[in-house]
């Protein structure tokens, strides 16, 4: 992941907790980030914190997005809707290694009712740290960006 460019955090009220704890950890490890919100923790709804962040990504002003809700699921069905965006929501080591070595995922979502926080640093560090392996997967994931450019691969 190229993290010389911000990373886009966003956050529902169930993802806040989660959200904060993984933004002190990137403040650890000197990576900057840009704070979508929620900024308080009140009730909102997912897709309205998802979709800037996710947008910032696909226009290239963000590198890749950390987004967190309840379970990780409603948001990461918000930013599959944006064109440019592979999510995918996990809560174990091998599915945040893979998607970035085979899918080329560019945000990661996390549930907060279902991660803690010491999990959740180690999966955001994988997610980070893994490269694309290319190859055969690159043809896949060129599928993928055909569908979003509206063309049926
Ligand atoms: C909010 O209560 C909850 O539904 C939301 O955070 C998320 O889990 C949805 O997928």
């Amino acid at each position: 992941m190229d993290t010389s460019l911000p990373i886009a955090l966003a956050a529902d009220h169930g993802g806040f907790a989660l959200k904060e704890a993984v933004r002190a950890h990137l403040e650890e490890r000197g990576l900057l980030y840009r704070d979508f919100g929620s900024l308080d923790g009140a009730g909102c709804d997912y897709p309205d914190m998802a979709l800037p962040a996710c947008r910032a990504v696909a226009a290239g002003e963000c590198g890749c997005a950390l987004l967190f809700c309840g379970t990780g699921v409603g948001i990461s069905m918000a930013a599959n809707k944006v064109p440019g965006i592979r999510a995918c929501c996990c809560s174990d080591a091998y599915s945040a290694e893979y998607t970035r070595r085979h899918n080329n995922a560019n945000a990661l979502c996390l549930g907060g009712r279902v991660v803690g926080p010491g999990l959740a640093e180690m999966l955001v560090d994988l997610f980070l740290d893994t490269p694309f392996e290319g190859g055969r997967h690159q043809r896949r994931v060129d599928k993928l960006t055909a569908l979003d450019a509206g063309r049926q691969p």
